[in-house]
C-alpha cells in the first residue's frame, strides 16, 4: 500500500485531505466516502477504532483467520531465533517445500519462495521463457495477474486503460457461461472456449510468432467470480503444448483449500489436468508476505542452464517458511478446507433463495468460499446493475459487513472470506442481503405506482439510490455485531 511514507502531524482528516495526503491518489481506500480505520483483527472479523465489530467477507489474504495465534506465534519465535536469506541451510524451507509438494500433484516438485504474487508471476513468466525459448503470452479476458510492468502486460483487466495490447500479448475469452460467448445453455462450453483459444493460438502461429504460455487463474475473480466449465484447461493445455508453450494456473487468490472439493481450484477442471506451473500468494501466508512458485524438473532445469542465480533477499526466509508451515498445519488441524465446502455450499444454498426471491439476482455461482452473486438490470440483457451492487455493498458496510464487487461491469458481489466464515455469518449475511433488496425493491416500485397514478409525479421524485442510502439501518435476520 501507499501509506506507508511519513505520518500527517494533523491527525485523519487532514491525511484524507488531498493537499496533505502522503501519497499518490493511485492507492485506494475501500469505502472512499466514508473510509473504515481498521485497527484490530480476529478470525473473520475486523474492528475499528471504536471498537465496532465488521463481518470480513472479502479477504481472502487473511486466509485462516485475521491474526491467527498458531501463525503469529510462529513467525515471533522464529524471528527471535533467526530471519536472514535463504543463502544457509535451514530446515524450515527444506519442511515446507516438502509440505507443499504433499498438496501437489508430483510432477510439480520444484519450489521458488518469493514475497509476493506478482514476484512469483513475473518468475512464471520467466520461468516458461527459458523453458520454451518462445516469447509470447495468451491471457483471459479480463485478467489480473500482478502489479509489475511484466504483469499489467499480460492484464487485460490493466493494460486497456494503460498502454494497450503489446504484440507479444494475446487475448483469449473469457469462459464466463453467465455473460460469455457460450453460456449454460450450450451442451459444451468447455469445448466451445477452448476452440476459441485454438484459433487463437493458430492465428498467431501463422503470423510467424511463438506462445511461451497461457495464464489463467484457476477461478477467474477480477473478471467476475468465474467457475470455467470442467475439461476446459485440459483443452487449452493441449493446444498450448502442440504450440510449443505451458500451462501457468494462477492460485495467488483461489488455492490453499478454498474451493472447498480440492486443495488447488485447477483440480476442479478434474484430476488428469497439472499445469506446468503453479503460482501462490496471498492466503499462502496469511498475511504476512511469502509466495511461491511450483514447477516441474523440466522447468526448473531449462532456467537453471542459464547458469545466472535466482536471488530473492526475502524470499523464503525462516521466518517466511515458518509461517507458510503453520497456516498449513492450521488448515489440517481445523479442517478448514472441508469446512470452506460445507460452509460455501450453505452460503450458496442461502443466496439460490435469495435468487429466487429478487429479480436483480441473476446469478448465484460459486464453490467453497468463493461466490459470486451477479446483479442486473434485468432478465433478458443481463445488463450488470452497477450502481445498484455499489448501493448494497455500502449498505452492507452499514450492516457492519465487509463486501465488495468484481468483474467488468463491478456488478458481481464477491465471498472470499476468512475460511472460518461459519454457518451463522452466511444466515446473518443472506439475512441483511435479504432485508437490503426489499428495501430498494419497496422503493423502486412505490416511486412507479406515483408515476402510474394519473399526472403522476415526475421521474425526479423516486428517490435515487443514493437517497436511499440515508433510509434508516436494515436490520437482517442474524445479531448485528456491534
Ligand atoms: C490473481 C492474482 N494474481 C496476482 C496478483 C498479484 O499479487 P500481489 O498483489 O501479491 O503482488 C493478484 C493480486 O491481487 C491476483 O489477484
Amino acid at each position: 500500500g501507499c501509506y506507508c511514507g511519513w505520518t500527517c502531524p494533523l491527525g485523519l482528516q487532514t491525511w484524507l485531505s488531498p493537499s496533505c495526503r502522503p501519497c499518490s491518489d493511485s492507492c485506494r481506500l475501500f469505502y472512499p466516502e466514508d473510509p473504515l480505520k481498521i485497527v484490530r483483527g480476529q478470525g473473520q472479523y475486523l474492528y475499528d477504532e471504536q471498537g465496532a465489530e465488521y463481518l470480513d467477507c472479502i479477504n481472502n489474504v487473511a486466509h485462516v483467520g485475521h491474526c491467527h495465534p498458531h501463525v503469529v506465534r510462529a513467525a515471533h519465535e522464529q524471528n527471535q531465533a533467526l530471519n536472514t536469506n535463504s543463502r544457509y541451510l535451514h530446515d524450515n524451507i527444506v519442511d515446507y517445500a516438502q509440505r507443499l509438494s504433499e498438496t501437489l500433484p508430483e510432477k510439480l516438485c520444484v519450489f521458488y519462495f518469493l514475497n509476493s504474487g506478482s514476484e512469483a508471476n513475473d518468475l512464471a513468466l520467466r520461468l516458461a521463457r527459458k523453458y520454451t525459448g518462445h516469447w509470447d503470452v495468451v491471457v483471459l479476458d479480463h485478467a489480473y495477474h500482478g502489479h509489475l510492468s511484466s504483469l499489467i502486460d499480460i492484464s487485460p483487466y490493466k493494460f486497456r486503460d494503460l498502454d494497450g495490447q503489446k504484440e507479444w500479448v494475446h487475448v483469449a475469452p473469457l469462459p464466463d457461461t453467465y455473460r460469455g460467448l457460450y453460456r449454460e445453455d450450450h451442451p459444451n462450453p468447455a469445448g466451445a472456449y477452448a476452440s476459441e483459444v485454438e484459433r487463437l493460438v493458430n492465428s498467431i502461429q501463422e503470423k510467424g510468432r511463438k506462445i511461451a504460455a497461457f495464464f489463467a487463474e484457476s477461478l477467474p475473480s477480477v473478471g467476475g467470480q468465474i467457475i470455467p466449465p470442467a475439461g476446459f484447461f485440459q483443452e487449452v493445455a493441449e493446444h498450448i503444448h502442440r504450440a510449443g508453450g505451458v500451462f501457468v494456473a494462477d492460485e495467488i487468490q483461489v488455492g490453499f483449500g478454498r474451493v472447498g472439493k480440492h486443495f488447488w481450484a485447477f483440480q476442479l477442471q478434474g484430476q488428469d489436468f497439472v499445469p506446468d506451473i503453479v503460482t501462490m500468494g496471498k492466503s499462502i501466508g496469511n498475511g504476512h508476505p511469502v509466495a511461491c512458485v511450483a514447477t516441474t524438473r523440466a522447468v526448473a532445469r531449462a532456467f537453471e542452464a542459464t547458469g545466472v542465480e535466482y536471488f530473492n533477499t526475502f524470499g523464503g526466509s525462516p521466518v517466511s517458511c515458518a509461517v507458510g508451515v503453520a497456516v498449513l498445519d492450521v488448515l489440517e488441524r481445523e479442517q478448514l478446507q472441508a469446512h470452506a465446502a460445507s460452509v460455501g455450499g450453505f452460503l450458496m444454498e442461502l443466496l439460490e433463495q435469495q435468487k429466487a426471491k429478487h429479480p436483480i439476482i441473476g446469478d448465484v455461482r460459486g464453490i467453497g468460499l468463493f461466490i459470486g452473486v451477479d446483479l442486473i438490470k434485468d432478465g433478458a440483457t443481463r445488463t450488470p446493475a452497477t450502481e445498484e451492487a455499489n448501493y448494497v455493498v455500502s449498505r452492507m458496510k452499514e450492516n457492519y459487513i465487509l463486501l465488495s464487487t468484481d468483474g467488468p461491469g463491478r456488478n458481481v458481489l464477491k465471498f472470499k472470506p476468512p475460511m472460518c466464515f461459519s454457518a451463522d455469518n452466511a444466515r446473518h449475511v443472506a439475512a441483511t442481503m435479504d432485508a437490503i433488496l426489499t428495501d430498494m425493491e419497496e422503493k423502486v416500485r412505490s416511486c412507479e405506482t406515483l408515476r402510474l397514478q394519473p399526472g403522476g409525479g415526475p421521474a425526479e421524485r423516486c428517490p435515487s439510490l443514493e437517497e436511499m442510502k440515508s433510509a434508516p439501518q436494515i436490520h437482517g435476520g442474524g445479531d448485528l455485531q456491534l
